[in-house]
């Protein structure tokens, strides 16, 4: 009688790289955490000059990768977060790119290490439209951020990841791509709506090749710019609606970033932290 790991079908006991199949005992348990570690990888944070990509810039710098901290505009912002991070130790590059801008992706991408693991993070603030947008310009420029954007940078990543059989990617999201929103937020909505949509597509596509594709979706964040959008009277009417009773910590977020990007057996899903607000009226 076949007994022990041979008596598993082939599909059972197929290996990743670098990986067994089976019972472990602790000592393996422990290399194998070793061999997920992030140490030398090269990771790139899209929107990294302030606000949340900043903080997971900082988090993964600190996990051993070589960060890139990208913006389109905020430049000093970006090199400052750079400077932070090379400051305490970490290795960080500042990479300017308009990820809205096809061929700024494609050439500016070429110039870089081998990306392991991207972050898509960059966002159109919501609260951010001009008196002149017209509304088909607004939810335009809402989907080149927050959905082209990303589509552009994953392409311009998922073929090295793919070819060397390892890559991450975390999309950021927002409660607001789940449920249904006001009339103000509904081109941000659908954008995260989309971006949803492009996690699970990728995450199919790429699963074969040991790159994962995965979403995390916050709900409120007390970034150092959350008092320019909202009054401290609006924040605290939202603040009331979070079982939690409060906005999240931006480290909150960017570890479960990390989290999610280490996490080997996990793809094309929406991980959602949002205080519990989803659950309430
Ligand atoms: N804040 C919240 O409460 C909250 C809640 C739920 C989800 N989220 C999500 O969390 C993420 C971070 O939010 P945040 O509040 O930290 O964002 P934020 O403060 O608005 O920062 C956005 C970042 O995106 C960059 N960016 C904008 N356009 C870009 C472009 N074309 N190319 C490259 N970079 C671009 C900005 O830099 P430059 O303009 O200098 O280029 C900036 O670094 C977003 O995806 C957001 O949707 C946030």
């Amino acid at each position: 009688m076949v007994t022990g790991n041979n008596a598993r079908p082939e599909f059972c006991r197929r290996k990743m790289p670098g990986m067994n199949a089976g019972t472990r005992n602790i000592q393996e348990l422990a290399f194998m955490k070793a061999e997920e570690s992030f140490r030398g990888k090269n990771a790139l944070i899209t929107g990294a000059s302030q606000g949340l990509g900043a903080v997971i810039a900082r988090i993964f710098a600190a996990e051993g990768c070589n960060v890139y901290i990208n913006c389109a505009h905020g430049v000093e912002k970006a090199e400052a977060v750079a400077g932070d991070i090379r400051k305490r130790g970490g290795s960080a590059q500042l990479f300017q790119c308009d990820i809205t801008d096809e061929r700024q992706v494609s050439e500016r991408f070429a110039t870089l290490k081998p990306i392991d693991i991207l972050i898509n993070n960059a966002r159109l603030n919501p609260y951010h439209r001009r008196p002149g947008d017209t509304e088909s310009g607004w939810f335009a420029k809402m989907l080149a951020v927050n959905l082209i954007g990303p589509y552009l940078t994953i392409l311009a990543a998922i073929e090295g990841m793919k070819a060397r059989r390892w890559g991450r990617i975390v999309n950021i999201s927002s409660i607001q791509g789940h449920v249904p929103v006001p009339r103000i937020m509904m081109p941000y909505g659908a954008s995260k709506a989309g971006l949803n949509e492009l996690t699970r597509c990728f995450a199919v596509e790429a699963a074969a090749y040991n790159v994962t594709v995965n979403t995390v979706s916050p709900g409120m964040i007390i970034t150092e710019n959350v008092g320019n959008n909202l009054t401290t009277a609006e924040l605290e009417e939202k603040i009331k609606k979070i079982p939690l009773q409060r906005g999240a910590d931006p480290e909150e977020i960017a570890r479960t970033v990390l989290y999610t990007a280490k996490s080997s057996y996990m793809t094309g899903e929406t991980v959602n932290v949002n205080g519990g607000l989803w659950l309430t009226p």
